[in-house]
């Protein structure tokens, strides 16, 4: 592992409360007088936005597995040479809602491409660079979904290629991530994210006081 000390990844299924935690987590950090870049996967530069749009966007045309899987890995090294790894040269924290494990459990859990393939690709676009810290919101299924639908529900936008995905799915995606954090329990916290909102900021707190 290298440089990614300061580098940490926000993970779980739709609606577990990434986004909110992103940004009070920030304000925490903050507060302390860290500079801080909340960013998101995919995505998270112009380049990898567009990127994006591409891959969540609900088109005439198939996108297979495969090639989800490697639109993924492209925004996301796009993402890292042009702002992750500049800011963390810098002395930056960097907290990134979705990393790599997000393609270990979309594509490889729910979408049943092979995990060493996703491995390979994980190797080469990362070069050496993993999360200091995953905090992993796991929460029932059902639960998320109903979160996601109701904020989808204020916002007005527009149902995306995951959003569309059915319960199982999200099932199996929910796995992969336990199985993900059991394998790296250095590395992954895994925060019960059923609880109130202050609970899970207080959890996440808790994990980041025995990184530093
Ligand atoms: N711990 C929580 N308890 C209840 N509602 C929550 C909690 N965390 C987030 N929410 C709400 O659930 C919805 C989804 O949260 P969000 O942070 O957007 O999730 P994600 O980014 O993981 O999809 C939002 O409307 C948010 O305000
Ligand atoms: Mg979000």
């Amino acid at each position: 592992m290298s440089g990614g000390a300061r580098f940490i990844t926000l993970e779980g299924i739709e609606g577990a409360g990434k986004s909110t935690l992103a940004a009070t987590l920030a304000t925490a950090l903050e507060v302390r007088g860290q500079i801080v870049r909340t960013t998101r996967e995919p995505g998270g530069t112009a380049l990898a936005e567009r990127i994006r749009d591409l891959v969540l966007q609900r088109d005439a045309e198939t996108v297979a597995p495969e090639a989800e899987t490697l639109l993924m890995f492209a925004a996301r090294r796009i993402h890292l040479d042009n702002l992750v790894r500049p800011a963390l040269a810098r002395g930056e924290w960097v907290i990134c809602d979705r990393f790599t494990d997000a393609t270990r459990a979309y594509q490889g859990g729910g979408r049943g491409i092979d995990a060493a393939w996703i491995e390979t690709l994980a190797t080469a676009v990362q070069a050496g660079l993993e999360p200091g810290l995953t905090l992993l919101l796991d929460l029932p299924v059902e639960l998320g979904l109903a979160r996601a639908a109701r904020r989808r529900g204020a916002s007005g936008a527009r149902i995306d290629r995951f959003e569309a995905e059915t319960v199982a799915f999200f099932t199996r995606v929910r796995a992969r991530y336990l199985e993900i954090a059991r394998a790296a329990p250095q590395r992954v916290c895994v925060i019960d994210a059923s609880a109130t909102p202050e609970t899970v900021q207080r959890a996440a707190l808790a994990a980041l006081e025995r990184l530093r």
